[in-house]
């Protein structure tokens, strides 16, 4: 890496040898899907080492903590209370089992998201419209960006809760969410925070941001692979909160087989339903405490000058970007709207290029903290001489 004329090392190419995979294509997925740290092998062959000689003793022994123990994990990436972490299967579960915990009685009965939100959530919102929540979906202006002004002018005394992504999935655009729930915490009303597109890539520290409930998964930038999302509740606000989407491992003693009224756990296990997906969580924490490890302010870092670097070379390459060049505004996805985007992700996931493409905005790039700077030049270039050969 050359830096103000002088040769630098990128220490946190270190730990590419943990992420073998990224040496048979250029990984430029992070956004979608995080490389596999090599310790997931070993963690799935001692998870099923552990089922085939401790059988049903493996519950009490490990299997029961372990959602717990990774979601503390989590939770100190984030700056979460210990113990305010619940682990479950997807975002979308995540946001039902709060939502659920909400009563919307008119006349607090909005929701407030964007239009730019992760369509699984506005599905969610619909069901919910149906059950007669009123949605407020902010639209968006011109480039599909969010104005936070608009947000801050659809907050009133009528809403229940601000539920919207911290980076919205297609533009990478960075919300800002502090501002937001400060005026959701002036009106009354909670802020649920989709952050699937942040952790891991932009710091987020629950408590500064001053958020009520945050949930995200690990496919993505923590690299944690599929079956494994959280929901971060505050203290403050949880013991408060009664999901109604709820299950037998979210009652204060489970084992007892109470057949109710449901005796909610008083700690993060309120937010459990059943059985939770133990070897998603297993396969899930290598890729989280390599990111503790390195810490997502050193990944931010080396994002922002990645991303800038990929910006650059897009203009010289004359590809139009669609993601916000404002350092503060924009995620750890670089976006091009180039012709025959598809056309074209599809030309370069064929020859090993992992990349993505999305409707209405082109093409989804993104390096992480494994990216080589000549994997990044590599790319543009690519990218470049597919869209030329594509007749754009
Ligand atoms: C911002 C955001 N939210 C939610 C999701 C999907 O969440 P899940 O499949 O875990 O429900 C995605 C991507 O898949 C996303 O980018």
């Amino acid at each position: 890496m050359r830096e103000g004329g002088a040769t630098t090392r990128d220490r946190l190419l270190e730990w590419r040898r943990e992420f073998p995979t990224v040496e048979a294509n250029l990984h430029f997925i992070s956004h979608s899907l995080g490389a596999m740290p090599r310790g997931v092998e070993e963690a799935l062959r001692q998870y099923a080492q552990t089922w085939k000689s401790r059988g049903i003793r493996a519950w009490e022994e490990t299997w029961f903590a372990l959602p717990t123990e990774v979601g503390d994990v989590l939770g100190r990436l984030v700056n979460a209370e210990p113990g305010s972490v619940s682990m479950c299967e997807n975002v979308t579960l995540a946001e039902a089992v709060a939502l659920s915990a909400l009563d919307f009685a008119p006349p607090r009965n909005r929701l407030v998201c964007t239009a730019e939100d992760f369509p699984s959530m506005l599905y969610l919102y619909e069901g919910l419209a149906r059950r007669g929540v009123e949605v407020v979906r902010v639209p968006a202006r011109a480039g599909r960006r969010i104005d936070e002004a608009d947000l801050l002018a659809a907050i009133d005394e009528r809403t229940a809760v601000v539920a919207i992504s911290h980076v919205l999935f297609r533009t990478s655009q960075v919300l800002d969410v502090a501002a937001i729930a400060r005026r959701a915490r002036e009106a009354g009303a909670l802020t649920l925070i989709d952050a699937y597109q942040s952790v891991g890539t932009v710091p987020v520290d629950v408590r500064a941001l001053g958020v009520d409930l945050l949930a995200g998964g690990s496919v993505k930038w923590l690299c944690g692979g599929p079956g494994a999302g959280y929901l971060y509740v505050s203290p403050r606000v949880a013991p408060a909160l009664r999901p109604a989407l709820t299950g037998w491992m979210g009652h204060e003693r489970p084992f007892d087989f109470d057949p109710g009224p449901m005796r909610l756990h008083d700690g993060a296990r309120r937010f459990w339903t059943g059985t939770p997906a133990i070897p998603a969580f297993v396969a899930a924490r290598p890729g989280y405490e390599i990111v503790a490890q390195i810490g997502v302010a050193a990944i931010r870092e080396k994002s922002l000058r990645q991303t800038a670097r990929m910006q650059a070379l897009a203009d010289e390459y004359a590809l139009p970007v669609g993601s916000p060049r404002e350092e503060a505004r924009r995620g750890g996805t670089v976006v091009l709207d180039v012709p025959h985007a598809e056309e074209v992700c599809g030309a370069l996931l064929a020859s090993d290029v992992l990349l993505d493409f999305r409707p209405g905005v082109g093409l989804r790039l993104a390096p992480h903290f494994y990216t080589r700077d000549d994997e990044v030049d590599l790319v543009m270039k690519l990218v470049r001489d597919e869209v030329r050969k594509a007749g754009g």
